[in-house]
């Protein structure tokens, strides 16, 4: 009879047959599977038979949560990571070489502008920053190297909007391909790759996860595209951890109630905040004072413009510090997309690697503060942040 020690490890790791399916997808807490032969566990690594060999590759409950937003975004395949920027690193990597050319949107999110000044300029890639805003000038920016434009379905921090069906026509004609951080408006809000994107990219962090409670990402697009994606991915260790993708699930399955919500909470708060004391201006594609207002009812779902704004106060720089101060309801925080209101400074934070010119340069100022309006009480919402915005300007 083997010792205790050798039962031990052999009685706890039995795992139960479950004839009744379990509601929720279990969280597979391993970091291996055991395999049958040399050339089942050779196969599994090149995924070329299905079943799963090592979390780094895949695990079952990243394969859950991978077919559910294949399922939502309409992709035919996913691959989920440990962070929104290990998806993007890895989508980056995977369609350029050193001496090409990646377009990037003049305001992007800062971790776009980390990779591009460390990674991308040590692999010798170029980055061009254009004004997606307006395809013909993205148009203009491309060149013979071009072979990607990233966009963001809305631009953090400053909300701007790209056309991205109108971008992914001519960038195909010349062969460039165009990918999607759509972070900002989620699966719900948006479907890049119905518009002719080849790849999206999540931050789960963010709306998917929903409660400011994990930190994960997700790459969207073509068995062939995520297959590239997932090789870097895998060789740079970006995979995701069982539990964050359990909790990714476990937010899918009320977005669309919070979109909804944090739609109708930011619409709300953006009217009342516009003209406010201390406030200069509101940006949110849901306002018909927003550029890319006509944008927004036309690419979002049923006009909704998502839980994100940025209000650019009047005193400057040291409003938007004060602002921070002031607030009772809302939360100084970086991140986005929970259920509690979170302000940042882009400036301070999220933008902090751009000088004063390239903030201006990417569209934002100095005073402008970041907004993912929650899911609290509207009402309490606009009162905190009305008399943050005058308490600031004093
Ligand atoms: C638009 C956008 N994309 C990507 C990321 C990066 O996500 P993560 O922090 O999960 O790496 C962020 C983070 O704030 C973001 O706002």
């Amino acid at each position: 009879m083997p010792g205790f020690a050798t039962r031990a490890i052999k009685a706890a790791s039995r795992v139960p047959a479950a004839p009744q399916a379990p509601v929720n997808v279990p969280i597979y807490q391993t970091s291996t599977f055991e395999v049958g032969s040399a050339l089942e566990l050779a196969e599994l690594l090149e995924f070329a038979r299905p079943g799963h060999s090592y979390s780094r590759y895949s695990n079952p409950t990243h394969a859950a949560l991978e077919e559910a937003l294949a399922d939502l975004d309409g992709a035919e395949a996913c691959h989920a990571t440990a962070s929104g920027m290990a998806a993007i690193h890895g989508v980056v990597m995977s369609f350029l070489r050193t001496g090409d050319e990646l377009i990037i949107p003049r305001a992007v999110y800062g971790g776009v502008v980390g990779l591009s000044r460390t990674l991308l300029a040590r692999a010798g890639i170029t980055v061009t920053a254009a004004d997606t805003t307006d395809p013909a000038i993205v148009a203009e920016a491309m060149g013979d190297r071009s072979r990607l434009v990233w966009l963001e379905t809305i631009s953090n921090p400053t909300t701007a909007m790209a056309d991205i069906a109108a971008i992914c026509e001519f960038a195909h004609e010349r062969g460039v391909a165009v990918a999607v951080d759509s972070t900002f408006a989620s699966p719900y809000l948006s479907k890049p790759l119905a518009l002719g994107a080849d790849a999206v990219v999540h931050s789960t962090t963010k709306y998917i996860g929903g409660h400011s409670d994990l930190t994960g990402g997700a790459i969207l697009g073509s068995a062939a595209v995520v297959a590239a994606a997932r090789e870097i991915v895998i060789n740079a260790g970006g995979n995701a951890a069982p539990l964050e993708a359990f909790l990714a699930l476990r937010g899918l399955k009320t977005l669309a109630l919070r979109m909804d919500r944090h739609s109708a909470n930011a619409l709300a708060v953006a009217q009342a905040l516009q003209g406010a004391p201390g406030v200069d201006s509101v940006r949110y594609p849901g306002l018909a004072s927003h550029p890319q207002h006509t944008l927004a009812l036309q690419t979002l779902r049923d006009g909704m413009a998502g839980g994100m704004l940025a209000l650019e106060l009047s005193g400057g720089r040291r409003a938007g510090e004060r602002f921070l101060d002031l607030l009772q309801v809302a939360v100084h925080a970086t991140s986005l997309g929970s259920v509690e209101t979170l302000c940042s400074h882009p400036a301070s934070s999220s933008h902090r690697q751009l000088s004063d010119a390239e903030l201006a340069e990417a569209g934002l100022t100095p005073g402008m503060i970041r907004v993912s309006i929650g899911l609290e009480d509207p009402e309490d919402l606009v009162a905190d942040l009305a008399n943050a915005a005058a308490g600031a300007a004093t």
